[in-house]
């Protein structure tokens, strides 16, 4: 059984595309915990309605956990991967030393372009309009400690040569963002994603 703890900030509907998978794709996928920076937000209160543990961490906040304390959760419940899907904090170096390789984060543009600080959330698909891409779609990457620089896992090309709004690009990336992020999942708890010679590569 692959431990997932999930990080989120807002909305939560790639959180929701993973749990709809687990019936019949992430069959070896638990939802442990997820984790917000923001103490109300729908995805914190769709896993709380659902009954998984939900954690609110924020290093100002007396009514959060800090980040040393959710390491030391994270520890006890015997997480394997976090997922960041949506989750809007920089992740500290600490908790990235105590995870190396096992943690993903999913970014709504084809990485290493449209990425960086400030690049997340309409912003990314502002600016990608702005560019007249023609393409954009989903990364899933590992998370180090430089903002979306982590290696790549995987990306989907979708096509918006035909779009009118940066709003019409977040909608058709999100759907494939549905599909690609639980698909690296399922990978991982196969164990079949692996870095060979500083590039990644997924098994059948
Ligand atoms: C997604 O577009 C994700 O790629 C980005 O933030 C958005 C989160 O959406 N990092 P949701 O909260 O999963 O609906």
């Amino acid at each position: 059984m692959l431990k997932i703890a999930v990080f989120v900030s807002g909305r939560g509907s790639n959180l929701k595309a993973i749990i709809n998978s687990i019936p019949h794709q992430l069959e070896n996928v638990e939802v442990s915990a997820v984790i917000s920076d923001k103490k109300d937000c729908p995805a914190l209160d769709y896993a709380e309605g659902l009954g998984i543990k939900t954690l609110f961490v924020s290093e100002k906040d007396p009514q959060s956990i800090n980040y040393e304390s959710l390491i030391q959760i994270l520890c006890g419940l015997k997480i394997d991967l976090i997922v960041l899907a949506g989750f809007l904090k920089k992740i500290p170096d600490e908790m990235i030393d105590n995870y190396p390789n096992k943690i993903i984060n999913i970014h709504p543009a084809l990485l290493p372009s449209f990425g960086g600080k400030g690049m997340y959330g309409m912003n990314v698909h502002k600016a990608v309009f702005e560019k007249s891409c023609q393409i954009s779609g989903p990364t899933v990457h590992f998370v180090d400690k430089i903002y979306d620089n982590g290696k790549i896992i995987a990306q989907k090309a979708v096509d918006i040569s035909d779009v009118k709004t940066p709003d019409e690009i977040a909608e058709r990336v999100l759907k494939i963002e549905h599909i690609l992020l639980p698909f690296v999942i399922k990978k991982i708890s196969e164990n079949k994603i692996s870095i060979k010679n500083n590039r990644v590569y997924i098994a059948e």
